[in-house]
Parts: structure tokens; sequence; C-alpha cells
């Protein structure tokens, strides 16, 4: 089989590597050449842990290749990844322009028969779009050349990615020709053999899983937070009442943890284009956009603390622990990171953030209006508190002597929940948290 996976973002570099993994010929392309030419020489663009290794075994044994040419690359694929970006235009809609544009290249080049599938979050719809590209390139062209069109949306979370690809919980195919479903099932096959399946439907059905996943997955989290402010209000302790939920396997344990909101590439993006795809075919998502709201409020929450604390903060220096938007990853977009450093600094407070990975991508998008420390103890120098964004687990056991002897006051407000209050109480530090009154 031969593979080409158009983008080398996210999705497609870990679909490309994943794929060449199992001994699949990939061919990874992409339009930004210091991109292509930095994969060769073993540089990627993003964090991913375990990601670097496999690029590099799978590029020294030639399965995996990097090219800027899709012209040379399609010709003779079997199957055509279309992993590019659909960034959220101004009014929330997947912008589809980039994925159109590589379906027409497709149609322009391609020589034999392949499926060409959408590996990109696209609204319903999309595939559809994607084939009407494709067979004006092939009418243009005069030719009649056999493909299929399919959506595989992916799953896979950042930091946990190369895993999430390599063992699938489940993995969704929308398919509308039987000859699609057999080159699928083929592919998939190493990646299945742990019994999970490969769960075939309608393209639209298919298009519709990834958003209603995450949308789940999001609704999730903001009625934590939600009930985690309400906890704060009543007396009640959050971190109890989501132990005592979790326990019925209905709920579950998994994705109820409060905090300051959810942030990353997915969430917010899918969020918001599932409110405004419904809204243009004439149905309102009333929960959707009550989750999209309760999380641009939760991500004021942990500065309200502060400034609650203590009134005026200007001149006020703040430690901050943490900055991408969840641990093992140096993702920082939607952040709440951000919102809470623009926050502080428009009251006239400063601040000292230490991340074990985000910093340089955290310097493109903050710039010098921050201070980055080496290291976490380093950015407590003579704050007046220590902030906790980020979950990362070097975080959770710090030497609190240490923390103490550096903070100017013995004050911490835990943006995520990582200390054990009784701990701190026995420290002797102020401790403010999520979801429990301080
Ligand atoms: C998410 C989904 O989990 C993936 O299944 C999906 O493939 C991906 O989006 C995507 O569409 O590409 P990701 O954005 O990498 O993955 O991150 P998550 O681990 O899902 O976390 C998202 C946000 O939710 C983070 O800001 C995290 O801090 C927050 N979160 C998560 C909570 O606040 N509480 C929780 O209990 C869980």
């Amino acid at each position: 089989m031969k593979i080409v996976v158009v983008g080398t973002g996210y999705v497609g570099l870990v679909t490309g590597t994943c794929l060449a993994e199992v001994g699949i010929d990939v061919v990874c392309v992409d339009v930004d050449t210091k991109k292509i030419e930095n994969l060769k020489q073993g540089i990627l663009p993003i964090y991913e842990p375990g990601l670097d290794k496999l690029v590099h075994r799978n590029y020294d044994k030639g399965r995996l290749k990097f090219s800027t040419n899709l012209t040379e690359s399609i010709k003779g694929a079997d199957v055509a990844f279309i992993a590019v970006g659909t960034p959220p235009g101004e009014d929330g809609s997947a912008d589809l322009q980039y994925v159109l544009t590589v379906a027409r290249q497709i149609g322009e080049n391609m020589n034999d028969y392949g499926v060409i599938i959408t590996k990109s979050t696209v609204p319903v719809g999309t595939a559809a779009k994607v084939k009407n590209a494709i067979q004006n390139a092939l009418d243009a062209r005069g030719v009649n050349i056999e493909y299929d069109v399919a959506s595989n949306p992916e799953f896979l979370k950042e930091g946990a990615a190369v895993n999430d690809f390599m063992k699938p919980d489940r993995i969704v195919v929308g398919i509308e020709s039987e000859r699609a479903r057999l080159v699928l099932e083929k592919l998939y096959h190493p990646f299945v053999l742990n019994g999970h399946p490969v769960i075939f439907m309608d393209i639209a059905s298919a298009e519709m899983t990834k958003y209603a996943a995450n949308a789940m997955l999001a609704t999730k989290i903001s009625f934590m937070n939600d009930i985690a402010n309400l906890c704060e209000v009543m007396g009640a302790d959050v971190n109890l009442v989501r132990k005592g939920i979790g326990s019925d396997p209905r709920i579950g344990n998994k994705f109820i943890y409060p905090g300051i909101g959810y942030g990353g590439s997915c969430f917010p993006k899918d969020v918001k284009a599932l409110v405004r795809t419904a809204r243009e075919n004439g149905y309102e998502m009333r929960i959707l956009q009550s989750v999209e709201d309760v999380n641009e409020d939760q991500k004021h929450v942990l500065f309200n603390k502060v400034k609650k604390k203590f009134g005026n903060l200007s001149g006020k220096k703040f430690a901050m622990w943490g900055l991408s938007f969840k641990p093992n990853t140096d993702d920082m977009r939607e952040a709440p990171s951000l919102v809470i450093i623009e926050n502080l600094l428009a009251e006239g407070a400063t601040v000292c953030a230490y991340d074990p990975v985000a910093k340089e991508e955290a310097k493109h998008m903050i710039g010098d209006k921050i201070e980055y420390a080496v290291d976490e103890y380093d950015a407590l120098r003579d704050a007046d508190a220590l902030l906790v964004v980020t979950e990362w687990s070097e975080f959770k056991a710090p030497d609190f002597s240490e923390v103490k002897a550096r903070l100017k006051n013995n004050l911490i407000f835990d943006g995520r929940n990582i200390f054990d209050r009784a701990e701190m109480e026995r420290q002797g530090i102020e401790y403010h948290s999520i979801g429990i009154k301080s």
C-alpha cells in the first residue's frame, strides 16, 4: 500500500508516522518547505512524547518520506489523507479552503483508483464538497478515474497521541462504497488486533461523530466547572463530589476534573463550529452555547480569586507554574494561562512563569510581557503568590520548604487542584483551589 498524508501538522504527522511504524509506505506532504526540510533532518514542528523516536526510525528505514510535491506524491497512492488545517473563520465556522485546495490538486494529479479521506475535523457535508472538488478537476482534465471519498475523524489526544493512534479505543470510518471499506479495513488491520473495532458508517454520521465526541467531553468539563463554582458558594468540596459521582459507571470518573477551563486547538474550535453549523441549519444548540459561555468565564476564575485576595494588584508579582493548555504538550492555543496573564498585566501586576516545554511557544504569543524562569523554584523569587495553571507531573510534589522560602507570602492559587488541602494546612500555606471555599 502507498499512503499520502497531506498536512504535517499534529494529526497528519502522527497519522503518517504511525502508519509507517506498522510497515506501510507513507509520504507526508506539506507546502511549508521549511517544515519539510526540518522533518528530513529529524526536527519536528511539535512536541509530542515518543513521536520524534518514531519519525527518526521510520525515516531512516525509508518507509516514511517527506515532500513538498503533492503532484508527484499522489501518483500511484492507494489512500490520500487530507489532514490540513481548518482554522475557525471570524464567525466560528471551520474554514475549508485548505481542505478543498488539496482535494482539487489530488483530482488534478491522481492517475488511478484511490480513497481520499478527510482526517481534519470538518463539518458535516465536507466529504461531499471534497468529492465535488476532485470531480471538477477530473472533468477539467477530461479523464475518468474511479475514486472514493471517506471520512476518518481522529480522536487522539495531544500528549498521548502516539499511544492513542497505535492502540485506539475505536476507529470511525465513514464510507460510501464496499471498495473503500475493503481498503480501509486492510489499512487499519494492524491497529485493531487488540480487538477494538473499526466502526463503519455513512460519511455524514462519521463527520458528526467527531464533533459530538468533542462536544460531549467539553460538556462534561463545563458541567463540572459549574458544579465546582456552586460547591464554593454552598460550602461543598468538589473533589469529594467528583469522586462521589464518578463511581457511578454511567457517569464515569474520567474527564470530570474541574479547573480553569478547557483550551487547546480542538474543544474551543469544535464547540463553536458545531453551534454555528446548527444555527446555520435552523437549530439552536442551547446546551453547547452554555458549555462555551461557562468555559469563557472559567478562564477568569483563578484571576478573580487573586483579585479578591489582594484588591489592588499594581506592583504585585506572581509566579506561574505551567503555560501550556494541558501537560505534556507545548501547545498554547486557547490556553487559560493567556487569559490569566492578560488579566494580571492589565491590573499592573508582573508574572514570572515556568513551563517545562511551552516557553518558546509562549514567547511567540506573549513575547517579553512576562518573565520566563529557568525552573519552577526560580519562578517563585519574591513573588507575592504562586499560581498553578497547568498540572505538569513535576509540579505535584514540590519541596514546600523551598517554595515557602522563595515566596514572599505563603500563598498558593491552584487552578488544577493538584495539592492536598490537609498538607497545605500542615505547611502553613494559605491555599485557594477550584470548587472548595477557602
Ligand atoms: C481533545 C480530545 O480529547 C481528543 O479525543 C480529540 O481527538 C482532540 O481533542 C481533537 O479533536 O483533536 P486535546 O485537545 O488534545 O484532545 O486535549 P484533552 O486532553 O481532551 O484536554 C482538553 C482540555 O480539557 C484541556 O484544556 C484540559 O485541561 C481540559 N480538561 C480535561 C479539564 O479541564 N478537565 C478534565 O477532566 C479533562
